[in-house]
């Protein structure tokens, strides 16, 4: 069958097909039934069903005597080391890891918060979790101690398991002191913390809480997999919102071992035994999807990559990893192509290494333009696809499903909506829009398995998020349009939304950071194009009159107040003072504007505007930063 007739199929009998689907994944007890709309429009899956997605993810593997097939390589050019793990010795860290938490009082349902670089004890720390039900968090390294600290506070963990640093190119980054600042700033505190020592750096450890990884399992009996319902959450993803209140993503287990496993072989045309690299950070939803769990529970090989697409040791660091172990499926961000580009736009390095194992590329994270797909295609000679996706969704909404059927690609966009997937262009007043028309992207109600069902703790914040706007859909918050043969572009994102180097970032968070400065009256935060990173976040700071310090002094403290505060993730290294800032007559700032003229477009002038004049004044000011570019 095509992709036109199973989506046909998806959309016609939904029960039917995603209860094929979940055949794909060992159950103890089979769901009665797919979908559990009782409580519409909030929907579960296979909530009935009993699994585990640890035992899913490794030991299924073992029992069915693929034990010594490699589960994960780490292959990292900043410690210049390579090390694989097989599925049996992955299942005996996992057991004793997850034995070692059981023993200090873990227990189903409790959270546990990872923060971790890219090592495979991230994903072992991950599946030990899984392994006897505990809810997993992971938090990205590169964020700061007081985004850690919120997060503490919001999920609310017995135990955090943290690495003693982590590495980026020149620079040692020092895990415990953050880890020390968050808990100390965090009003929940944890009941213990787990620190794996990493030769690179010792931490030292906090008597009375802190244990050491290797120490605290020892003697410890290895623990089984511990059953849990299919609506059981398995982890929670903070993403960022409008607000500095991140939104904690719940994911519920059966249907997201479901729709992963379907995705590996439906989408990216994987097989067993092959090998799949998603070179993310496992700190992202791309990392839990399909760093972890995705190829894991297809029976793949993945790849833990501690290193960057150019200066580790150059531009051809990605080519050589896919030589060395016969990648066959790259999942990168298009950021990630455009530095390659960048330092070697000849490809001559690609011609050094045997890449003849790759069989394809998949893009996503932010917007993929143009030029870099045509330069990845035309230098890898593969098909380059790109899809689109969310924290929220889990896998892809939208994507060309090569195993399925490979469409044809039309670049500039994620191709068509996977089957499950009702997407719809919907006017400001929630009617479908014909093709060719800009409008919000929604998808109707129910989303398909593994997408996520609420909010942690804030299941209001979920319906005013997602549902409220457009009744009957799911608001995805990014704008665009189809064409007339269904294929989706993906144009901006309709709130305050920033993607940085296909980070996502929220202009709110920083603006909250740099109204806290004492000399700041107001502020805003734009998105402004960059070659590189696709935006970068630029602040506009107004100051208190009678403000003593010098304004470039206020925009040093103001860029180290972010990075202090959000983490260096944000990249906020462009602000400007200027006199006022433009608004509505209602008062609401004009940041829309301010973008294009930042960008150098085109704009018109919005008719609700207090004062044109002030429009120049951010013109000026821009132009004394060297904008637009
Ligand atoms: N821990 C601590 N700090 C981190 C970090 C981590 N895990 N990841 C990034 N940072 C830091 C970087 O060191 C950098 O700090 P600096 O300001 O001191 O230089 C800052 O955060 C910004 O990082 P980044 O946006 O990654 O920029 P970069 O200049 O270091 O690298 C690219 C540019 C294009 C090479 C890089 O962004 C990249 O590899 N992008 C791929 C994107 C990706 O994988 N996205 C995931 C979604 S699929
Ligand atoms: P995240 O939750 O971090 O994965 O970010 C999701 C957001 O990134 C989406 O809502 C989009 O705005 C953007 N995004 C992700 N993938 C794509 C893509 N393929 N094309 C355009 N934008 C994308």
């Amino acid at each position: 069958m095509g992709y036109s007739e199973i989506a046909a199929e998806a959309k016609a009998d939904p029960e039917g097909y995603w209860m094929k689907a979940a055949e794909g994944i060992d159950w103890v007890t089979p769901p009665s039934k797919a979908l559990f709309d009782e409580n519409a429009p909030l929907y579960e899956w296979y909530a009935d069903g009993t699994l585990n997605a640890c035992w899913n993810a490794v030991d299924r593997h073992v029992e069915a005597g693929h034990g010594e097939r490699v589960a994960i390589i780490h292959d990292s050019p900043i410690t210049h080391s390579k090390r694989e793990i097989s599925f049996v010795e992955l299942r005996n860290r996992v057991a004793n890891l997850a034995g070692a938490l059981k023993a200090k009082g873990v227990e189903k349902g409790d959270r546990v918060i990872i923060y971790m670089p890219m090592i495979p004890e991230a994903l072992e720390a991950m599946l030990a979790c899984a392994r006897i039900g505990a809810v997993h968090s992971v938090v990205f390294g590169g964020f700061a101690a007081h985004e850690l600290a919120v997060r503490i506070d919001d999920c609310t963990p017995k135990c955090i398991i943290a690495a003693s640093c982590g590495l980026e190119p020149g620079r040692v980054v020092h895990y415990k002191p953050l880890l020390d600042g968050a808990i100390e700033q965090a009003t929940h505190k944890p009941d213990f913390c787990v620190i794996f020592q990493r030769e690179q750096e010792v931490a030292k450890l906090t008597e009375g809480r802190d244990v050491n990884w290797h120490g605290f399992q020892y003697g410890v009996e290895a623990a089984e997999c511990v059953l849990v319902e299919g609506n059981h959450p398995l982890y929670i993803l903070y993403t960022s919102g409008t607000t500095g209140q991140p939104k904690g993503v719940v994911r519920h287990t059966g249907g997201h071992s479901v729709a992963l496993n379907w995705t590996m072989r439906n989408l990216y045309d994987m097989n067993p035994g092959e090998v799949f690299w998603a070179a993310s950070d496992v700190g992202w939803v791309v990392g839990h999807s399909y760093i972890c769990y995705g190829p894991l529970t297809y029976g793949c090989t993945t790849i833990v990559f501690e290193g960057k697409p150019v200066g580790t040791p150059d531009a051809g660091t990605f080519w050589r990893v896919i030589q060395d172990h016969k990648v066959k499926c790259l999942f990168t961000a298009p950021t990630a192509f455009r530095a390659i580009k960048r330092e070697d736009s000849n490809g001559d390095l690609i011609g050094k290494y045997d890449m003849s194992s790759l069989e394809s590329l998949f893009l996503a994270g932010e917007r993929a333009d143009p030029d870099t797909i045509v330069w990845a295609q035309d230098k890898l000679g593969v098909p380059v696809i790109d899809h689109w996706w969310q924290t929220e969704t889990g896998w892809a909404i939208a994507g060309n499903p090569l195993g399925i059927e490979a469409l044809p690609v039309k670049v500039g966009s994620p191709s068509v909506a996977m089957p499950g997937w009702d997407v719809q262009i919907l006017d400001e007043g929630g009617h479908p829009l014909p093709a060719g028309e800009l409008g919000a992207i929604a998808a109707k109600l129910p989303l398909p398995p593994g997408t996520l069902p609420t909010l942690w703790n804030a299941e209001d914040r979920f319906l005013k998020s997602y549902l409220e706007h457009f009744p009957g859909y799911y608001e995805t918050g990014d704008a665009g349009y189809k064409d007339e043969d269904g294929y989706l572009y993906i144009m901006a994102r309709t709130d305050d939304v920033i993607n940085v180097a296909g980070h996502r970032l929220s202009t709110g968070a920083m603006e909250e950071v740099l109204a806290s400065h004492p000399d700041v009256a107001e502020c805003a935060v734009i998105g402004v194009a960059d070659a590189l990173k696709g935006q970068m976040p630029m602040g506009f700071l107004c100051l208190n009159s009678g403000t003593q310090k010098a304004a470039e002094d206020v925009v040093a403290d103001c860029v180290k107040l972010v990075r202090d505060q959000i983490g260096p993730v944000a990249a906020f290294k462009l602000a400007t003072v200027v006199q006022r800032l433009p608004k509505t007559r209602s008062g609401k700032i004009l940041r829309a504007t301010m973008v294009k003229i930042a960008n150098g477009e085109e704009f018109k002038m919005p008719a609700t505007i207090d004062d044109p004049a002030i429009l120049d004044e951010i013109a000026e000011a821009l132009k004394e930063i060297g904008y637009p570019r």
